[in-house]
């Protein structure tokens, strides 16, 4: 409990992560980026590994993980640190507030890998493809942005093919078997704690990557 509070404090004096007034994040990203490069997002990156390992494949972009928790987040900060991997940055936040940092639709991509599936009725709108997100996402993404979701969870899977639908977004892939798939290439490869952990339990890795019409 005390090293989770020590990280906490910590991780707020990194300079690759951001926190506090969103207002005038995108001025202090724009400064320790200090380049035009396409902006990518991970989504609830706990210790940010999607979002080290896309960074080190593709320099040539920025990518960002953002996570209400910064303890979490400061596993990923400090090895982008100490790694010297200066294209990924971390914003301390929930989600739902990042119409906040990025005032114009700048988001290229976003990557949504094994977020909380929240199965319980009552915790709906908790989920990261819920209609209340998806509409900060269309705030924020520019019109031809994918979003990727990565789940082991079916009702997630399932409730995320729905929102699609009645959203009125456009489907791009989706698989309920990745690893049996034509798709399970490239960055889809990129496997988190989480993932392995699933895999290890015997579930199906989930994808779906969808943009706006
Ligand atoms: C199950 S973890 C997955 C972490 C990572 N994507 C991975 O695959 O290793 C989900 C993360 O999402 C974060 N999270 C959930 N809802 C959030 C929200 N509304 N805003 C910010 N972070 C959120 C949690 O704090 C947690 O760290």
């Amino acid at each position: 409990m005390r090293r989770k509070g020590r990280k906490q404090k910590e991780v707020r004096t990194f300079p690759n992560v951001f926190h506090g007034k969103l207002e005038i994040i995108s001025e202090s990203l724009q400064k320790y980026f200090n380049n035009n490069h396409p902006v990518v997002l991970e989504l609830g990156c706990g210790n940010g590994e999607y979002t080290l390992a896309l960074a080190q494949k593709y320099p040539d972009k920025n990518f960002i993980g953002v996570d209400v928790k910064g303890s979490r987040i400061w596993t990923g900060a400090k090895k982008a640190l100490s790694q010297s991997i200066t294209n990924a940055a971390f914003i301390i936040t929930y989600i739902d507030r990042l119409f906040l940092v990025f005032k114009n639709p700048v988001v290229e991509e976003i990557w949504i890998p094994f977020p909380n599936p929240f199965p319980l009725r009552r915790s709906i709108k908790q989920r990261l493809v819920h209609k209340r997100f998806i509409d900060v996402y269309r705030k924020i993404c520019l019109p031809q942005a994918k979003i990727h979701l990565k789940t082991d969870d079916e009702i997630l899977y399932n409730y995320a093919l729905k929102v699609i639908e009645e959203e009125n977004l456009k489907l791009l892939d989706a698989t309920d078997d990745l690893y049996n798939s034509d798709l399970y290439k490239d960055e889809l490869t990129i496997q988190t704690k989480y993932e392995l952990q699933h895999i290890n339990d015997g579930k199906k890795i989930k994808y779906v990557c969808f943009t706006f019409n």
